[in-house]
Protein backbone atom coordinates (compact mmCIF):
# COMPACT_ATOMS: atom_id res chain seq x y z
CA UNK A 1 0.00 0.00 0.00
CA UNK A 2 1.43 3.29 -0.79
CA UNK A 3 2.05 5.81 1.56
CA UNK A 4 0.22 9.31 1.17
CA UNK A 5 2.92 11.67 0.43
CA UNK A 6 3.14 15.22 0.55
CA UNK A 7 3.86 16.61 -3.16
CA UNK A 8 5.21 19.98 -3.45
CA UNK A 9 2.32 22.00 -5.31
CA UNK A 10 4.28 24.89 -5.88
CA UNK A 11 7.13 25.51 -7.46
CA UNK A 12 10.01 26.25 -5.98
CA UNK A 13 12.75 29.22 -6.51
CA UNK A 14 15.44 27.03 -6.77
CA UNK A 15 13.35 25.63 -10.18
CA UNK A 16 12.15 29.18 -11.14
CA UNK A 17 14.96 28.75 -14.09
CA UNK A 18 12.93 26.14 -15.61
CA UNK A 19 10.04 28.47 -15.76
CA UNK A 20 10.49 28.26 -20.30
CA UNK A 21 10.63 24.46 -20.04
CA UNK A 22 7.57 24.72 -18.30
CA UNK A 23 5.02 27.07 -20.30
CA UNK A 24 6.13 25.11 -23.41
CA UNK A 25 5.06 21.73 -21.98
CA UNK A 26 2.00 23.58 -20.32
CA UNK A 27 0.69 24.60 -23.42
CA UNK A 28 1.43 21.38 -25.22
CA UNK A 29 -0.69 19.90 -22.31
CA UNK A 30 -3.45 22.66 -21.60
CA UNK A 31 -5.89 20.69 -23.99
CA UNK A 32 -5.76 17.57 -22.54
CA UNK A 33 -8.91 15.50 -23.33
CA UNK A 34 -8.35 12.86 -20.48
CA UNK A 35 -7.66 14.56 -17.25
CA UNK A 36 -4.40 13.31 -15.05
CA UNK A 37 -4.67 13.65 -11.92
CA UNK A 38 -2.37 12.15 -9.34
CA UNK A 39 -3.87 10.42 -6.43
CA UNK A 40 -0.30 8.96 -4.58
CA UNK A 41 3.07 9.07 -4.81
CA UNK A 42 5.58 6.96 -3.23
CA UNK A 43 9.49 7.88 -4.31
CA UNK A 44 11.27 4.70 -3.98
CA UNK A 45 14.68 6.20 -5.08
CA UNK A 46 15.36 3.47 -7.41
CA UNK A 47 11.97 3.61 -8.53
CA UNK A 48 9.03 5.77 -8.96
CA UNK A 49 5.28 4.81 -8.13
CA UNK A 50 2.27 6.73 -9.02
CA UNK A 51 -1.07 6.30 -8.49
CA UNK A 52 -2.99 8.18 -11.14
CA UNK A 53 -6.38 9.13 -11.97
CA UNK A 54 -8.05 9.22 -15.66
CA UNK A 55 -11.37 9.73 -16.16
CA UNK A 56 -11.74 8.78 -12.72
CA UNK A 57 -10.08 4.86 -13.11
CA UNK A 58 -7.48 4.59 -10.83
CA UNK A 59 -4.60 3.75 -12.31
CA UNK A 60 -0.76 2.23 -10.89
CA UNK A 61 2.58 3.16 -12.86
CA UNK A 62 5.67 2.82 -11.66
CA UNK A 63 8.93 3.81 -13.17
CA UNK A 64 12.90 3.17 -13.44
CA UNK A 65 15.09 6.06 -12.99
CA UNK A 66 16.54 5.64 -15.80
CA UNK A 67 13.72 5.37 -18.07
CA UNK A 68 12.37 8.79 -16.63
CA UNK A 69 15.76 10.32 -17.32
CA UNK A 70 15.48 9.55 -20.74
CA UNK A 71 12.26 10.37 -21.20
CA UNK A 72 12.65 14.20 -19.85
CA UNK A 73 10.65 16.24 -22.21
CA UNK A 74 12.32 19.41 -21.73
CA UNK A 75 14.47 21.12 -23.86
CA UNK A 76 17.42 20.22 -22.95
CA UNK A 77 16.99 16.41 -23.33
CA UNK A 78 14.47 16.92 -26.26
CA UNK A 79 14.86 19.48 -29.20
CA UNK A 80 11.87 21.32 -29.65
CA UNK A 81 10.34 20.94 -32.98
CA UNK A 82 12.35 17.69 -33.95
CA UNK A 83 11.44 16.32 -30.84
CA UNK A 84 14.32 14.50 -31.02
CA UNK A 85 16.44 12.86 -27.88
CA UNK A 86 19.90 15.00 -27.55
CA UNK A 87 20.99 13.49 -23.98
CA UNK A 88 24.60 12.38 -24.22
CA UNK A 89 24.52 9.26 -22.97
CA UNK A 90 28.08 8.77 -21.38
CA UNK A 91 26.92 12.05 -19.40
CA UNK A 92 24.07 9.53 -17.52
CA UNK A 93 25.48 7.74 -14.56
CA UNK A 94 24.76 4.58 -13.34
CA UNK A 95 23.99 5.60 -10.18
CA UNK A 96 20.66 7.39 -10.71
CA UNK A 97 18.37 8.06 -7.95
CA UNK A 98 15.61 9.88 -7.44
CA UNK A 99 15.91 13.11 -4.56
CA UNK A 100 12.83 14.42 -5.05
CA UNK A 101 9.83 14.40 -7.05
CA UNK A 102 7.26 17.36 -7.57
CA UNK A 103 4.24 17.74 -9.42
CA UNK A 104 3.80 20.76 -11.44
CA UNK A 105 0.95 22.23 -14.35
CA UNK A 106 0.25 18.42 -14.86
CA UNK A 107 3.99 17.11 -15.27
CA UNK A 108 6.29 15.42 -12.99
CA UNK A 109 9.36 17.43 -11.96
CA UNK A 110 12.30 14.86 -10.85
CA UNK A 111 15.69 16.09 -9.34
CA UNK A 112 18.11 13.11 -9.35
CA UNK A 113 20.90 12.69 -7.11
CA UNK A 114 23.02 15.37 -6.62
CA UNK A 115 26.23 13.33 -7.84
CA UNK A 116 24.64 12.37 -10.46
CA UNK A 117 25.15 16.06 -11.77
CA UNK A 118 21.87 15.61 -13.96
CA UNK A 119 19.33 18.23 -14.65
CA UNK A 120 15.96 18.61 -13.50
CA UNK A 121 13.80 16.26 -15.48
CA UNK A 122 10.08 17.15 -16.26
CA UNK A 123 7.33 14.43 -17.49
CA UNK A 124 3.86 15.57 -18.36
CA UNK A 125 1.81 12.98 -16.58
CA UNK A 126 -0.05 12.53 -20.00
CA UNK A 127 3.20 11.14 -21.61
CA UNK A 128 3.64 8.98 -18.16
CA UNK A 129 -0.13 7.84 -18.55
CA UNK A 130 0.46 6.74 -22.37
CA UNK A 131 3.88 5.30 -22.54
CA UNK A 132 3.32 3.07 -19.03
CA UNK A 133 6.49 0.79 -19.19
CA UNK A 134 5.24 -2.25 -17.51
CA UNK A 135 1.43 -2.10 -19.31
CA UNK A 136 1.60 -5.66 -20.32
CA UNK A 137 -0.71 -5.98 -23.33
CA UNK A 138 -1.09 -9.54 -24.49
CA UNK A 139 -4.69 -8.63 -26.57
CA UNK A 140 -5.48 -8.59 -29.85
CA UNK A 141 -3.89 -6.24 -31.98
CA UNK A 142 -5.64 -6.43 -35.18
CA UNK A 143 -9.00 -8.01 -36.63
CA UNK A 144 -9.22 -11.74 -38.46
CA UNK A 145 -9.69 -11.07 -42.14
CA UNK A 146 -12.57 -12.93 -42.60
CA UNK A 147 -14.39 -10.80 -45.22
CA UNK A 148 -13.31 -7.62 -47.65
CA UNK A 149 -14.10 -4.35 -46.83
CA UNK A 150 -15.22 -2.19 -49.82
CA UNK A 151 -14.45 1.24 -50.76
CA UNK A 152 -15.06 3.60 -53.99
CA UNK A 153 -11.96 5.51 -55.09
CA UNK A 154 -14.46 8.77 -55.51
CA UNK A 155 -15.30 8.57 -52.19
CA UNK A 156 -11.49 8.96 -51.09
CA UNK A 157 -10.83 12.05 -54.02
CA UNK A 158 -13.15 13.76 -55.67
CA UNK A 159 -13.04 13.42 -59.66
CA UNK A 160 -11.27 17.11 -59.17
CA UNK A 161 -8.55 15.32 -57.28
CA UNK A 162 -9.58 16.72 -53.79
CA UNK A 163 -9.03 14.11 -50.93
CA UNK A 164 -11.37 12.89 -48.49
CA UNK A 165 -9.18 12.80 -45.84
CA UNK A 166 -11.62 11.17 -43.54
CA UNK A 167 -12.81 8.30 -45.76
CA UNK A 168 -8.87 7.86 -46.61
CA UNK A 169 -8.17 7.38 -42.85
CA UNK A 170 -11.46 4.73 -42.64
CA UNK A 171 -9.74 3.45 -45.89
CA UNK A 172 -6.16 3.08 -43.81
CA UNK A 173 -7.60 1.64 -40.52
CA UNK A 174 -9.60 -1.29 -42.13
CA UNK A 175 -6.43 -1.94 -43.88
CA UNK A 176 -4.66 -1.64 -40.88
CA UNK A 177 -6.96 -3.91 -38.76
CA UNK A 178 -8.38 -6.31 -41.35
CA UNK A 179 -5.32 -6.55 -43.91
CA UNK A 180 -7.75 -6.42 -47.24
CA UNK A 181 -9.83 -4.01 -49.00
CA UNK A 182 -10.61 -3.51 -52.36
CA UNK A 183 -11.21 -0.33 -54.10
CA UNK A 184 -14.20 0.39 -56.78
CA UNK A 185 -14.32 2.10 -59.62
CA UNK A 186 -10.33 3.33 -60.43
CA UNK A 187 -10.53 4.59 -63.80
CA UNK A 188 -10.04 1.37 -66.21
CA UNK A 189 -6.27 3.41 -67.22
CA UNK A 190 -3.15 1.80 -67.50
CA UNK A 191 -0.58 3.30 -64.43
CA UNK A 192 -4.05 4.54 -62.21
CA UNK A 193 -2.51 2.43 -59.68
CA UNK A 194 -0.16 4.57 -58.95
CA UNK A 195 -2.78 7.22 -57.88
CA UNK A 196 -4.84 5.29 -55.84
CA UNK A 197 -1.14 3.89 -54.26
CA UNK A 198 0.25 7.24 -53.69
CA UNK A 199 -2.42 8.33 -51.66
CA UNK A 200 -1.13 6.90 -48.91
CA UNK A 201 2.89 6.78 -49.58
CA UNK A 202 5.42 6.71 -52.76
CA UNK A 203 5.37 3.52 -54.68
CA UNK A 204 8.09 0.58 -53.76
CA UNK A 205 10.44 -0.09 -55.84
CA UNK A 206 11.11 -3.65 -56.03
CA UNK A 207 13.16 -6.04 -59.18
CA UNK A 208 9.61 -5.95 -60.98
CA UNK A 209 9.91 -2.03 -61.31
CA UNK A 210 7.18 0.48 -59.93
CA UNK A 211 4.38 -1.47 -61.61
CA UNK A 212 3.87 -4.82 -62.80
CA UNK A 213 1.56 -5.94 -65.35
CA UNK A 214 -0.02 -9.60 -64.41
CA UNK A 215 -0.78 -11.03 -67.49
CA UNK A 216 -0.06 -14.14 -69.59
CA UNK A 217 3.59 -13.30 -70.69
CA UNK A 218 5.40 -16.03 -73.20
CA UNK A 219 8.27 -16.14 -71.61
CA UNK A 220 7.67 -15.29 -68.08
CA UNK A 221 9.70 -13.43 -65.20
CA UNK A 222 7.27 -15.03 -62.83
CA UNK A 223 4.46 -18.09 -63.31
CA UNK A 224 2.40 -15.15 -62.16
CA UNK A 225 2.44 -13.87 -65.29
CA UNK A 226 1.15 -17.09 -67.05
CA UNK A 227 -2.09 -19.40 -66.49
CA UNK A 228 -0.99 -21.52 -64.15
CA UNK A 229 -2.87 -20.92 -60.20
CA UNK A 230 -0.98 -19.80 -57.79
CA UNK A 231 -0.80 -21.20 -53.88
CA UNK A 232 -0.64 -19.13 -51.06
CA UNK A 233 2.20 -17.39 -50.62
CA UNK A 234 3.78 -13.68 -50.03
CA UNK A 235 5.48 -11.34 -52.16
CA UNK A 236 9.17 -10.62 -52.37
CA UNK A 237 9.47 -12.90 -48.78
CA UNK A 238 13.59 -12.62 -49.91
CA UNK A 239 14.10 -8.90 -49.56
CA UNK A 240 15.01 -7.66 -46.15
CA UNK A 241 12.00 -5.22 -46.29
CA UNK A 242 9.56 -7.28 -48.46
CA UNK A 243 6.79 -5.33 -50.08
CA UNK A 244 4.11 -3.65 -47.84
CA UNK A 245 0.91 -3.66 -49.42
CA UNK A 246 0.14 -5.01 -52.58
CA UNK A 247 -2.14 -3.01 -54.81
CA UNK A 248 -3.59 -5.18 -57.56
CA UNK A 249 -6.02 -3.25 -60.40
CA UNK A 250 -7.88 -5.68 -62.38
CA UNK A 251 -7.88 -3.91 -65.96
CA UNK A 252 -9.44 -6.10 -67.85
CA UNK A 253 -10.74 -9.74 -66.87
CA UNK A 254 -12.75 -11.17 -69.90
CA UNK A 255 -16.38 -13.18 -68.79
CA UNK A 256 -14.88 -16.27 -71.35
CA UNK A 257 -11.78 -16.48 -68.85
CA UNK A 258 -12.69 -19.62 -66.85
CA UNK A 259 -11.21 -19.23 -63.32
CA UNK A 260 -8.47 -16.89 -62.65
CA UNK A 261 -9.97 -16.01 -59.19
CA UNK A 262 -8.08 -14.29 -56.23
CA UNK A 263 -8.02 -16.26 -52.83
CA UNK A 264 -6.63 -14.17 -49.74
CA UNK A 265 -6.37 -15.72 -45.80
CA UNK A 266 -5.39 -14.38 -42.86
CA UNK A 267 -1.58 -15.81 -42.46
CA UNK A 268 -1.69 -14.43 -38.71
CA UNK A 269 -4.77 -16.25 -37.70
CA UNK A 270 -3.69 -19.24 -39.79
CA UNK A 271 -0.56 -19.56 -36.94
CA UNK A 272 -2.57 -18.92 -33.89
CA UNK A 273 -4.48 -21.75 -35.18
CA UNK A 274 -0.76 -24.00 -35.64
CA UNK A 275 -0.12 -22.98 -31.86
CA UNK A 276 -2.90 -24.06 -30.63
CA UNK A 277 -3.24 -27.45 -32.47
CA UNK A 278 0.82 -28.11 -32.65
CA UNK A 279 2.93 -25.87 -29.86
CA UNK A 280 5.96 -27.77 -30.13
CA UNK A 281 5.92 -27.55 -33.96
CA UNK A 282 4.80 -23.62 -34.13
CA UNK A 283 7.85 -23.17 -32.09
CA UNK A 284 9.81 -24.88 -34.69
CA UNK A 285 8.61 -22.44 -36.88
CA UNK A 286 9.81 -19.85 -34.99
CA UNK A 287 13.07 -20.75 -34.30
CA UNK A 288 14.44 -22.33 -37.72
CA UNK A 289 15.31 -20.38 -40.59
CA UNK A 290 13.68 -21.10 -44.02
CA UNK A 291 15.41 -19.78 -47.41
CA UNK A 292 14.05 -17.31 -48.94
CA UNK A 293 15.21 -16.50 -52.74
CA UNK A 294 15.05 -15.20 -55.82
CA UNK A 295 18.27 -16.01 -58.62
CA UNK A 296 17.34 -15.46 -62.09
CA UNK A 297 20.44 -14.26 -64.14
CA UNK A 298 18.52 -15.12 -67.18
CA UNK A 299 16.39 -11.77 -67.34
CA UNK A 300 16.73 -8.25 -68.47
CA UNK A 301 17.82 -7.31 -64.81
CA UNK A 302 19.38 -10.11 -62.92
CA UNK A 303 18.67 -10.93 -59.62
CA UNK A 304 20.45 -13.25 -56.76
CA UNK A 305 18.81 -12.69 -53.64
CA UNK A 306 18.92 -14.95 -50.78
CA UNK A 307 17.55 -14.13 -47.66
CA UNK A 308 17.04 -16.51 -44.07
CA UNK A 309 14.68 -16.38 -41.65
CA UNK A 310 11.91 -17.97 -40.14
CA UNK A 311 8.30 -18.60 -41.03
CA UNK A 312 7.11 -17.10 -37.94
CA UNK A 313 8.40 -14.10 -35.81
CA UNK A 314 7.70 -14.06 -32.08
CA UNK A 315 8.09 -10.80 -30.20
CA UNK A 316 9.45 -11.21 -26.79
CA UNK A 317 6.12 -11.65 -24.98
CA UNK A 318 5.64 -14.57 -27.96
CA UNK A 319 3.13 -12.39 -29.75
CA UNK A 320 3.58 -13.12 -33.36
CA UNK A 321 4.74 -10.38 -35.42
CA UNK A 322 5.05 -11.40 -38.45
CA UNK A 323 4.49 -14.48 -40.39
CA UNK A 324 7.00 -15.30 -43.90
CA UNK A 325 5.71 -17.78 -46.47
CA UNK A 326 6.42 -17.99 -49.82
CA UNK A 327 7.00 -21.76 -50.98
CA UNK A 328 7.60 -20.92 -54.78
CA UNK A 329 10.68 -18.80 -53.56
CA UNK A 330 12.45 -21.26 -51.09
CA UNK A 331 15.82 -22.52 -51.60
CA UNK A 332 18.27 -24.79 -49.74
CA UNK A 333 18.01 -24.90 -45.87
CA UNK A 334 21.65 -24.00 -44.75
CA UNK A 335 23.42 -23.64 -41.77
CA UNK A 336 21.44 -26.06 -39.56
CA UNK A 337 22.39 -29.32 -38.39
CA UNK A 338 20.93 -32.67 -39.43
CA UNK A 339 18.22 -32.89 -36.40
CA UNK A 340 17.38 -29.26 -37.17
CA UNK A 341 16.47 -29.67 -40.87
CA UNK A 342 14.41 -32.43 -39.77
CA UNK A 343 12.77 -30.94 -37.38
CA UNK A 344 11.87 -28.01 -39.84
CA UNK A 345 10.12 -30.04 -42.44
CA UNK A 346 8.11 -32.04 -39.81
CA UNK A 347 6.91 -28.66 -39.08
CA UNK A 348 6.54 -27.03 -42.17
CA UNK A 349 4.74 -29.58 -43.61
CA UNK A 350 2.52 -29.28 -41.01
CA UNK A 351 1.88 -25.68 -41.32
CA UNK A 352 1.23 -25.96 -44.89
CA UNK A 353 -1.42 -28.78 -44.63
CA UNK A 354 -3.31 -26.22 -42.46
CA UNK A 355 -3.23 -23.44 -44.83
CA UNK A 356 -4.55 -25.80 -47.45
CA UNK A 357 -7.26 -26.29 -45.36
CA UNK A 358 -7.84 -23.07 -43.90
CA UNK A 359 -11.45 -23.03 -43.66
CA UNK A 360 -12.22 -19.25 -43.94
CA UNK A 361 -10.31 -18.19 -47.19
CA UNK A 362 -12.08 -15.05 -49.07
CA UNK A 363 -12.10 -15.91 -52.74
CA UNK A 364 -13.15 -13.21 -55.02
CA UNK A 365 -13.60 -12.63 -58.72
CA UNK A 366 -11.52 -8.61 -59.45
CA UNK A 367 -14.07 -6.57 -61.83
CA UNK A 368 -12.36 -4.41 -63.89
CA UNK A 369 -11.99 -1.17 -62.14
CA UNK A 370 -11.82 -3.40 -58.76
CA UNK A 371 -8.49 -3.15 -57.10
CA UNK A 372 -7.70 -5.68 -54.31
CA UNK A 373 -5.22 -3.57 -51.83
CA UNK A 374 -3.91 -6.59 -49.19
CA UNK A 375 -1.18 -6.26 -46.97
CA UNK A 376 1.59 -8.67 -48.21
CA UNK A 377 3.07 -9.01 -44.35
CA UNK A 378 0.11 -10.26 -43.15
CA UNK A 379 -3.20 -11.54 -45.84
CA UNK A 380 -1.88 -14.65 -48.13
CA UNK A 381 -2.78 -14.59 -51.63
CA UNK A 382 -3.37 -17.21 -54.17
CA UNK A 383 -4.77 -17.43 -57.53
CA UNK A 384 -6.76 -19.67 -59.23
CA UNK A 385 -5.41 -21.37 -62.74
CA UNK A 386 -7.68 -20.17 -65.40
CA UNK A 387 -8.41 -21.10 -69.02
CA UNK A 388 -8.07 -18.06 -71.14
CA UNK A 389 -10.73 -19.14 -73.54
CA UNK A 390 -9.35 -16.54 -76.22
CA UNK A 391 -10.11 -13.80 -73.29
CA UNK A 392 -7.39 -11.42 -71.67
CA UNK A 393 -6.96 -10.78 -68.15
CA UNK A 394 -4.65 -7.87 -67.26
CA UNK A 395 -3.98 -6.75 -63.46
CA UNK A 396 -1.51 -4.09 -63.03
CA UNK A 397 0.52 -3.99 -59.84
CA UNK A 398 2.33 -2.03 -57.55
CA UNK A 399 3.16 -1.53 -53.57
CA UNK A 400 4.24 0.30 -50.82
CA UNK A 401 6.40 -0.28 -47.72
CA UNK A 402 4.69 -1.38 -44.25
CA UNK A 403 6.15 0.72 -42.36
CA UNK A 404 5.20 4.01 -44.37
CA UNK A 405 1.84 2.23 -44.64
CA UNK A 406 1.97 2.35 -40.56
CA UNK A 407 3.21 5.68 -40.26
CA UNK A 408 0.57 7.50 -42.60
CA UNK A 409 -2.14 5.74 -40.96
CA UNK A 410 -1.03 6.92 -37.25
CA UNK A 411 -0.52 10.30 -38.62
CA UNK A 412 -4.09 10.43 -40.04
CA UNK A 413 -5.80 9.23 -36.63
CA UNK A 414 -3.45 11.59 -34.86
CA UNK A 415 -4.27 14.69 -37.63
CA UNK A 416 -8.36 13.61 -37.55
CA UNK A 417 -8.64 13.22 -33.83
CA UNK A 418 -6.29 15.69 -32.46
CA UNK A 419 -5.08 18.40 -34.58
CA UNK A 420 -7.50 21.04 -33.67
CA UNK A 421 -7.13 19.88 -30.07
CA UNK A 422 -2.95 21.31 -30.58
CA UNK A 423 -2.30 18.00 -28.41
CA UNK A 424 1.83 16.87 -28.09
CA UNK A 425 1.79 14.29 -30.55
CA UNK A 426 4.51 12.83 -28.26
CA UNK A 427 1.93 12.74 -24.98
CA UNK A 428 -0.60 10.65 -26.95
CA UNK A 429 -1.88 7.04 -27.34
CA UNK A 430 -2.92 6.28 -30.84
CA UNK A 431 -5.49 3.75 -31.17
CA UNK A 432 -3.71 1.95 -33.84
CA UNK A 433 -0.10 2.12 -32.65
CA UNK A 434 0.10 -1.08 -31.25
CA UNK A 435 -2.17 -3.00 -34.23
CA UNK A 436 0.47 -6.01 -35.73
CA UNK A 437 1.00 -5.59 -39.20
CA UNK A 438 3.46 -8.01 -39.61
CA UNK A 439 6.62 -5.67 -39.88
CA UNK A 440 8.41 -7.80 -36.84
CA UNK A 441 7.41 -4.55 -34.65
CA UNK A 442 7.87 -5.98 -31.00
CA UNK A 443 4.90 -4.01 -29.87
FE1 LIG B 1 2.05 -12.76 -55.57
Amino acid sequence: MLKQLSILRHISNKNLANRSIFSKIESQSKSSKNQVNIIDVKNNKTSLELIVSIDKKEKFLCFDPHWLRFNCQSEHSRQIGTGQRIISIQNVPQELTIESVQEKDDCVVIKWNENSKQPDSVIPLEFLVNNNPSELDNGDRYIPCEEIKFFDYFDLVSPSGHRNETKIFEWLKDMMLYGLTIVKNLPIQKDMIKNLAELIAPIQSTIYDQLFDVKIDKNPINIAYSSMGLEFHMDLMYYESAPGIQFLHCLKFDRQIIGGESIFADAFQIAEIFRHKHPDLFLTLTKIPATFQKIHIERARPVYMVYQRPHIVLNHRQKIVAVNWAPPFEGPLANLSTEEIKSYYKAYIEFAKLIYSYEKPIEYRLKPGEVACFNNRRILHARNSFIPNNGIRHFQGCYINIDEFKSEALVKEYQIKYANACKNVNHIKLDLRKTIVGNQDNY
